[in-house]
Protein backbone atom coordinates (compact mmCIF):
# COMPACT_ATOMS: atom_id res chain seq x y z
CA UNK A 1 0.00 0.00 0.00
CA UNK A 2 1.73 3.31 -0.91
CA UNK A 3 2.06 5.48 1.48
CA UNK A 4 1.30 9.93 0.44
CA UNK A 5 3.62 12.82 1.46
CA UNK A 6 3.37 16.32 0.77
CA UNK A 7 6.31 18.36 -0.65
CA UNK A 8 7.02 22.20 -0.72
CA UNK A 9 9.09 23.41 -3.66
CA UNK A 10 9.58 27.14 -5.08
CA UNK A 11 7.23 27.95 -8.01
CA UNK A 12 10.78 27.75 -10.34
CA UNK A 13 12.01 24.41 -9.21
CA UNK A 14 8.26 23.00 -9.54
CA UNK A 15 7.77 24.58 -13.21
CA UNK A 16 10.91 23.23 -14.05
CA UNK A 17 10.43 19.45 -12.78
CA UNK A 18 6.60 19.76 -14.56
CA UNK A 19 8.65 19.98 -17.58
CA UNK A 20 10.87 17.23 -17.24
CA UNK A 21 7.97 15.17 -16.24
CA UNK A 22 6.36 16.15 -19.86
CA UNK A 23 9.58 15.73 -21.74
CA UNK A 24 10.44 12.67 -20.31
CA UNK A 25 6.61 11.03 -20.69
CA UNK A 26 5.85 10.76 -17.10
CA UNK A 27 2.09 10.69 -16.56
CA UNK A 28 2.22 12.14 -13.15
CA UNK A 29 4.64 13.64 -10.60
CA UNK A 30 4.51 10.97 -8.22
CA UNK A 31 5.56 8.56 -11.17
CA UNK A 32 8.25 10.87 -11.62
CA UNK A 33 9.44 11.07 -7.94
CA UNK A 34 9.31 7.43 -7.63
CA UNK A 35 11.85 6.74 -10.30
CA UNK A 36 14.29 9.92 -8.92
CA UNK A 37 14.14 8.86 -5.68
CA UNK A 38 14.93 4.94 -6.74
CA UNK A 39 17.69 6.42 -9.22
CA UNK A 40 19.56 8.49 -6.02
CA UNK A 41 18.99 5.23 -3.45
CA UNK A 42 21.01 2.91 -6.40
CA UNK A 43 23.64 5.41 -6.37
CA UNK A 44 24.01 5.58 -2.99
CA UNK A 45 24.60 1.35 -3.50
CA UNK A 46 27.13 2.15 -5.93
CA UNK A 47 28.60 4.65 -3.61
CA UNK A 48 28.46 1.87 -0.70
CA UNK A 49 30.21 -0.67 -2.72
CA UNK A 50 27.13 -3.02 -2.51
CA UNK A 51 26.32 -5.73 -5.02
CA UNK A 52 25.49 -4.44 -8.35
CA UNK A 53 24.28 -5.14 -11.49
CA UNK A 54 25.88 -2.69 -14.39
CA UNK A 55 26.11 -2.85 -18.79
CA UNK A 56 28.64 -1.68 -20.08
CA UNK A 57 28.59 -0.80 -23.79
CA UNK A 58 31.36 -0.67 -26.16
CA UNK A 59 31.37 0.90 -29.67
CA UNK A 60 34.76 0.08 -30.95
CA UNK A 61 37.13 -0.09 -34.27
CA UNK A 62 36.94 -3.60 -35.80
CA UNK A 63 40.32 -2.88 -37.53
CA UNK A 64 42.21 -1.51 -34.63
CA UNK A 65 45.06 -4.13 -34.28
CA UNK A 66 44.35 -6.38 -31.37
CA UNK A 67 41.70 -4.99 -29.57
CA UNK A 68 38.87 -7.43 -29.50
CA UNK A 69 41.62 -9.42 -28.50
CA UNK A 70 42.20 -6.92 -25.42
CA UNK A 71 38.40 -7.04 -24.94
CA UNK A 72 38.13 -10.79 -24.76
CA UNK A 73 41.00 -10.67 -22.40
CA UNK A 74 39.62 -8.57 -19.92
CA UNK A 75 36.34 -9.96 -19.66
CA UNK A 76 38.50 -13.89 -18.73
CA UNK A 77 40.34 -11.47 -16.32
CA UNK A 78 36.99 -10.82 -14.50
CA UNK A 79 34.63 -13.92 -15.37
CA UNK A 80 33.43 -13.71 -11.76
CA UNK A 81 31.31 -10.77 -12.79
CA UNK A 82 30.66 -11.14 -16.47
CA UNK A 83 27.41 -12.61 -16.86
CA UNK A 84 26.50 -12.48 -20.62
CA UNK A 85 28.11 -10.62 -23.89
CA UNK A 86 26.49 -10.00 -26.92
CA UNK A 87 28.70 -8.87 -29.63
CA UNK A 88 27.07 -7.21 -33.04
CA UNK A 89 29.22 -6.51 -36.03
CA UNK A 90 27.44 -3.20 -36.94
CA UNK A 91 29.28 -2.60 -40.60
CA UNK A 92 32.52 -2.94 -42.17
CA UNK A 93 34.05 -0.77 -39.66
CA UNK A 94 32.56 -0.71 -36.31
CA UNK A 95 31.55 -3.10 -33.81
CA UNK A 96 29.07 -2.60 -30.69
CA UNK A 97 29.73 -5.17 -27.38
CA UNK A 98 27.12 -4.93 -24.63
CA UNK A 99 28.71 -6.48 -21.41
CA UNK A 100 26.69 -7.45 -18.33
CA UNK A 101 28.31 -7.45 -15.59
CA UNK A 102 27.62 -8.40 -12.04
CA UNK A 103 29.39 -7.90 -8.74
CA UNK A 104 30.73 -5.74 -6.30
CA UNK A 105 30.51 -2.19 -7.12
CA UNK A 106 34.20 -1.32 -6.79
CA UNK A 107 34.72 -4.33 -9.61
CA UNK A 108 32.32 -3.84 -11.89
CA UNK A 109 33.69 -0.29 -12.39
CA UNK A 110 36.66 -1.27 -12.69
CA UNK A 111 36.18 -3.70 -14.89
CA UNK A 112 34.24 -1.00 -16.96
CA UNK A 113 37.20 1.69 -17.02
CA UNK A 114 39.24 -1.01 -18.55
CA UNK A 115 37.20 -1.64 -21.41
CA UNK A 116 36.46 1.80 -22.20
CA UNK A 117 39.71 3.03 -22.02
CA UNK A 118 40.82 0.68 -24.53
CA UNK A 119 42.72 2.09 -26.83
CA UNK A 120 40.24 2.01 -30.62
CA UNK A 121 37.07 2.00 -28.37
CA UNK A 122 35.06 4.59 -29.70
CA UNK A 123 32.71 5.28 -26.72
CA UNK A 124 32.05 3.38 -23.78
CA UNK A 125 29.06 3.89 -21.08
CA UNK A 126 28.43 1.68 -18.22
CA UNK A 127 24.49 1.62 -16.98
CA UNK A 128 24.41 1.31 -13.42
CA UNK A 129 21.44 -0.35 -11.61
CA UNK A 130 21.03 -3.13 -9.19
CA UNK A 131 18.92 -6.08 -7.30
CA UNK A 132 18.69 -4.38 -4.39
CA UNK A 133 15.77 -3.57 -2.23
CA UNK A 134 15.45 0.29 -3.78
CA UNK A 135 13.89 -1.76 -6.88
CA UNK A 136 11.34 -3.08 -4.60
NI1 LIG B 1 32.25 -7.17 -34.92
Amino acid sequence: MAERFSTSLEPELLKQFDRFIDKNGYENRSEAVRDLIRRALIAEEWEAGAEVVGVVTLVFDHHQRQLQDQVTEAQHEFHHEVVSTTHVHLDHHNCLEVVIVRGKAGRVREMAQRLIALRGVKDGHLTTTSTGRNLA
